[in-house]
């Protein structure tokens, strides 16, 4: 069915006002928005439409080089505000009336206020076919992940929730799915007798960037590997799904993750790096220490950065470490999956010099895919040298967040993190975050714009 409407709730926030909103504008210069969807945008400040028009049209305007003007606008229009609580029934009781057909309820909301924002929506009684979309981090813990679970559950079926992790809207992202099922050349190889080592690199120049209400209670376990770096690594480490609907695909992932060894404390204190950034510079740009930036506890002791590795327990993957790193404030900005290939048995030639090993990397940002060979190289033909066959991939049209949002009004919840998944990530990360409380592995220090605490 249609949606005859979206609710933001939570619509002067970060995210809306970071990802939704453009996410949106791109939909209505592509002409993919529902012609009579109209969008309700809730939040706590008393506004009028006119005054919520002219925040969306502001930061749209950060926007003015990939939608055009005549698109943001027309969005625009489209928009009405209610200024309400969203965990108070009424008031979104009073965001869902008229609507002639289902709604989008989009949370746009810290994982705080999921619970009451899904009650009120429960009580306010949504129109049949209407969906919900949650964003990540699903909960702050297993056990909150799993109450939340349970509140949809008990009020709307799975296949009209939709948890959104935005990596599985990055087409690069999607790729790994192609790369490995369509193409005879690497699965084969795709085993631990094969692969040495995959790492999956998340490095960011961005700082806190004003977000300390939100992250200062997440830091980078909660904020990116949870959620995100689990799910690049369910791509590249999962079984083939019978295709790619929503019960084949996430089954594969779910099985994937069930896989993957819940870690100890001692694998916490020997695969696990925790740190925090001190004031640098960033590509000549100031930034303060993470601890002084107002809203931050330094006492909390939040990371900025984590390097994780797992290891997955089943026969094709056995003893191959699965290295998972993100930070914030780094030096540079690296987002890659990159698979290690064993060194063959023998170097031909009876060559001493290492050509190094077959690498394959996907990168994201500007998307490419390379991968290191040992070639012939100039001169003595008997010698090789170190080669990268390199190929730009085709550059995203959507943004991620436009993808996924597309499927939300389509009603395709296959990019959707299913229940299961979501508490099977908490599974996973939630010893390592208890073995940290217990103060297995220190929280380190890196300074703004290196690449990250010395090893
Ligand atoms: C978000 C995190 O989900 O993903 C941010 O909250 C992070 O901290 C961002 O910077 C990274 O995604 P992208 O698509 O901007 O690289």
């Amino acid at each position: 069915m249609i949606p005859a409407r979206l609710v933001i709730l939570g619509a002067t926030g970060d995210l809306t006002g970071r990802y939704l909103l453009r996410a949106l504008a791109e939909l209505a210069a592509a002409d993919c928005l529902p012609a009579d969807l109209d969008v309700v945008a809730v939040a706590r400040e008393q506004w009028d439409d006119d005054r919520f028009r002219a925040h969306a049209s502001a930061r749209l305007a950060d926007h003015a080089e990939s939608v055009p003007a005549s698109a943001r606008d027309r969005l625009v229009r489209r928009f009405r505000y209610i200024p309400a609580d969203v965990a108070d029934p009424e008031a979104v009781r009073a965001a869902a009336a008229d609507a002639p057909g289902p709604i989008i309820a989009y949370l746009a909301l810290p994982p705080a206020v999921f619970g009451p924002a899904i009650s009120a929506l429960a009580a306010a009684g949504l129109p049949t076919g209407s969906r919900v979309v949650v964003e990540k981090p699903f909960g702050t813990d297993l056990a909150s992940a799993r109450r939340l679970n349970a509140l949809l559950q008990r009020h709307f079926p799975e296949s009209a929730v939709f948890r959104v992790d935005h990596f599985l809207g990055k087409q690069t992202v999607q790729n790994i799915l192609g790369l490995r099922f369509a193409n005879r050349l690497f699965e084969p190889l795709w085993c631990a007798e094969h692969v040495e080592r995959v790492d999956v690199v998340w490095d960011e120049t961005v700082a806190l960037e004003g977000r300390a209400a939100y992250y200062d209670h997440a830091g980078a376990l909660r904020d990116m590997v949870q959620n995100h770096l689990l799910q690049l690594l369910c791509l590249v480490a999962m079984e083939r799904p019978g295709g790619l609907g929503q019960r084949p695909l996430r089954d594969a992932k779910a099985r994937l993750l069930g896989s993957v060894r819940r870690p100890t404390e001692d694998d916490v204190a020997r695969h696990a790096t925790r740190a925090r950034y001190l004031a640098g510079a960033v590509r000549g740009r100031p930034v303060p220490d993470f601890a002084a930036e107002p809203g931050v506890d330094p006492e909390r002791g939040t990371e900025t950065f984590v390097d994780v590795t797992l290891f997955v327990d089943n026969d094709r993957w056995a003893g191959v470490p699965f290295r998972l790193r993100t930070g914030k404030a780094l030096d540079d900005d690296r987002r890659e999956v990159r698979i290690t290939f064993r060194p063959v048995e023998r170097l031909p030639f009876g060559q001493v010099d290492d050509p190094g090993p077959n690498v394959l990397r996907l990168a994201m940002d500007p998307d490419r895919l390379a991968v290191d060979l040992a070639l012939n190289g100039a001169g003595d033909p008997f010698c090789l040298d170190p080669a990268r066959w390199e190929l730009a991939l085709a550059p995203q049209e959507l943004s991620a967040y436009a993808r996924l949002l597309v499927d939300v009004i389509e009603g395709d919840a296959a990019l959707s993190i299913r229940g299961d998944e979501a508490e099977a990530s908490w599974e996973i990360v939630e010893p390592i975050l208890a073995a940290w409380d217990a103060g297995v592995a220190p929280l380190r220090t890196y300074q703004a714009g290196t690449p990250g605490p010395v090893a």
